[in-house]
């Protein structure tokens, strides 16, 4: 069973594969209107469930989307419109859901939540969010970024603000695709210690830096994401703000880093908070490429898990 589950848990080699594919699959779309099938329809005849129990609109229509190009139909599930873990157990409801639906994409909170529904699954299982990581996410980013950089390997990846789950994952590209973090965050923000030995014993750089002028000298990629994450309670938004708030991504970073950075945020952005419409509009914005490519990214994904 290929599950996706987290960049870690995935080979580097199988990593390379799906993005090759994502590039391979994008091209071969280019200038066809979206309601029509890709000239491949290896999801004809499957049914994908999409479980949200968190808001989203990116991995929500870019799965669907994706799921109908290639020939398949969805299932779009709420939290609340089903049993996961109320009353019913996680694993039960993954034996349930295997018996009618060929692949399942979760976006949840607890990671343990994931690992049980794979755990009990007899399909593939894909990792859409959880508190602890946003692979879908950064299989996109790393599209992104090649598609105007060339290979990411060896490469300065600047990472601005909360330690989170977004982070978390590029920690764990950067380990198996062997490029370069520098955090910058308050440290109570920092990300947790195990994502970062872990990059680090798999040969990244990886460095946390205070002074995020000083970070982003030499950056390739400048990347913000929003100050309060979904899993975050809304008693810690101010605390969170003022912590946050001298590394917001603005024309003086920009500056700082010099031109030849790029920059991008997973989405939903707060304009003015993180990042400046000023950088998010501007020519070194990635973003909606960015937004694209989760299309791409996960078309690949799930090709993989069904191979
Ligand atoms: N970036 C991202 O995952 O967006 P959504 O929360 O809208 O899915
Ligand atoms: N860190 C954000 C990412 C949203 C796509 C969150 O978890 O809310």
């Amino acid at each position: 069973m290929k599950h996706f589950l987290d960049i870690n848990k995935t080979e580097p080699g199988d990593l390379r594969g799906i993005l090759d594919e994502a590039k391979r699959i994008k091209s071969a779309r280019a200038g066809r209107s979206k309601g029509t099938l890709d000239a491949e329809t290896p999801l004809k005849d499957h049914i994908v469930a999409l479980i949200f129990e968190k808001p989203s609109t990116r991995t929500r229509v870019s799965f669907d989307v994706g799921v109908r190009q290639m020939g398949g139909q969805t299932l779009v599930l709420s939290g609340s419109e089903i049993q996961l873990g109320h009353g019913e157990s996680v694993g039960d409801t993954a034996q349930v859901l295997s018996r009618y639906v060929d692949l399942i994409m979760i976006r949840t909170f607890e990671e343990a939540s994931l690992f049980e529904l794979a755990h009990h699954a007899t399909v593939p299982v894909i990792n859409g969010l959880t508190n602890r990581s946003h692979p879908c996410q950064i299989m996109a980013d790393i599209l992104t970024f090649e598609e105007h950089r060339g290979p990411i390997t060896g490469k300065k990846v600047v990472w601005t603000g909360d330690g989170n789950n977004v982070c978390a994952s590029f920690l764990h590209a950067a380990g198996q695709l062997g490029f370069n973090v520098t955090v910058s965050g308050p440290e109570p923000l920092d990300p947790e210690q195990v994502f970062i030995d872990e990059a680090r014993a798999k040969g990244a750089q990886v460095e946390i830096e205070r002074d995020v002028f000083k970070a982003v000298e030499g950056a390739d990629l400048i990347v913000a994401d929003t100050w309060v994450s979904m899993h975050d309670p809304v008693s810690t938004r101010e605390r969170r703000h003022n912590q946050l708030r001298p590394y917001q991504v603005n024309d003086a970073l920009m500056e700082a880093a010099g031109k030849d950075a790029l920059v991008m945020h997973c989405l939903p952005a707060h304009r003015e908070e993180e990042l400046t419409s000023s950088v998010m509009d501007g020519p070194q914005s990635v973003i909606f490429d960015e937004a694209e490519n989760r299309l791409h990214a996960q078309k690949a994904i799930m090709r993989w898990c069904l191979k």
